[in-house]
């Protein structure tokens, strides 16, 4: 039986966070053995935002350690770090000769982006989703799972797939987006309008997979709600609503189960059940991080195989788009 093809990316640009973790990589883990998976640390997107050269280097590894301690497997899943295959920017050139200006003009992160680091808006930023085209369709990808920001990018990514296809003849795989219907969008405990990020200022911000008990309880307790005392899902109280989403992904409890168990309880309850579950649900992934940050040699092995086994891939891929567009 042909499984289907999965890939997917992160960027090493901060540590890793609830949001990362519920919106992309804990589907990830638990679809491994459904998917044939390609996983990929994306360095080259990082630099989109200045970066210390050697601070990048020491999270692009600490990133990988991050995703094998929340359990990628490398008996089902190849993990690699995009700098190491050169075809991404290569193919990511082709693309851009295929993408208008329009198309490329209309993504929103971009905007984003630029509004919060408008001292640095590069043609790379701006350029970043066909660098992330490019890495999704050098694998021939069937599905990307990523989280609901991620939308936009996967169109574009599957728009000039499709115009390649028809201008140049059949090459790309058109891949589908795969969101989850829970945690697509984990949002900021301190500004629950808007999304969990890594590079949100406030202390209260966001939970990272590394924080001790007493720092996720701190947060949890510190989280915006309301003063209404009931905890029902309602999307308007957007702070209950963010708490309680993230309750249920981690607990698989469904809405109507958990509206029951905190009937007539209050706020306080509530959020110490909702560190608790977060705790216990971040604990084993801590530990585990702990001892595969202590084994360099190991994650470099691990990322050389990966980087072995999806090279032939991406050339496969690279070397058919040249003959068709007439590069050699
Ligand atoms: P990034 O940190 O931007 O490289 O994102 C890595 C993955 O995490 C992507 O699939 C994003 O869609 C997902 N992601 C980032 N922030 C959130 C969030 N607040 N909620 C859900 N998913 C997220
Ligand atoms: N743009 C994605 C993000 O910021 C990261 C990314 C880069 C990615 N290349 C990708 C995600 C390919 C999925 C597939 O989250």
């Amino acid at each position: 039986m042909n499984k289907k093809r999965v890939f997917s990316g992160i960027q090493p640009t901060g540590q890793i966070h609830l949001g990362n973790y519920l919106g992309a990589v804990k589907n990830w883990v638990d679809s491994q053995s459904e998917y044939e998976n390609i996983f990929c640390v994306v360095n080259s997107h990082a630099i989109t935002t200045a970066q210390n050269p050697v601070e990048l280097r020491e999270k692009t590894y600490q990133l990988a350690s991050m995703l094998l301690a929340c359990g990628i497997d490398m008996k089902k899943s190849s993990l690699f770090i995009q700098s190491e295959i050169d075809e991404h920017p290569s193919l990511a050139w082709i693309l851009d000769c295929n993408i208008s200006m329009g198309e490329m003009n209309r993504m929103t992160q971009f905007k984003d982006k630029s509004l919060k680091n408008p001292t640095n808006v590069n043609v790379g930023l701006f350029n970043y989703p066909a660098l992330m085209a490019a890495d999704i369709l050098l694998y021939q990808a069937d599905g990307v799972p990523v989280g609901e920001d991620q939308k936009q990018h996967l169109e574009l990514t599957r728009n000039v797939a499709m115009k390649f296809n028809r201008d140049f003849g059949e090459c790309f795989k058109i891949p589908e987006p795969i969101i989850p219907k829970v945690g697509a969008r984990v949002m900021g405990l301190d500004d629950p309008n808007n999304k969990m990020s890594k590079s949100a200022l406030g202390t209260n911000h966001a939970i990272f997979l590394l924080d001790t008990p007493e720092e996720i309880t701190k947060k949890i307790k510190k989280a915006t709600t309301d003063s209404l005392n009931s905890i029902v899902f309602d999307k308007n109280r957007a702070g209950l609503y963010n708490l309680l989403n993230i309750y249920q992904i981690l607990t698989n409890k469904s809405t109507e189960a958990i509206e029951k168990d905190f009937e007539g309880k209050g706020y306080g309850l509530f959020k110490s059940a909702v560190a608790e579950v977060i705790i216990e649900n971040l604990r084993p992934i801590r530990e585990k991080y702990q001892e595969l940050s202590a084994e360099k040699g190991y994650i470099e092995e691990i990322l050389k195989t990966g980087t072995q086994k999806v090279r032939p891939i991406a050339k496969a891929t690279y070397d058919k788009v040249k003959e068709l567009v007439g590069l050699i």
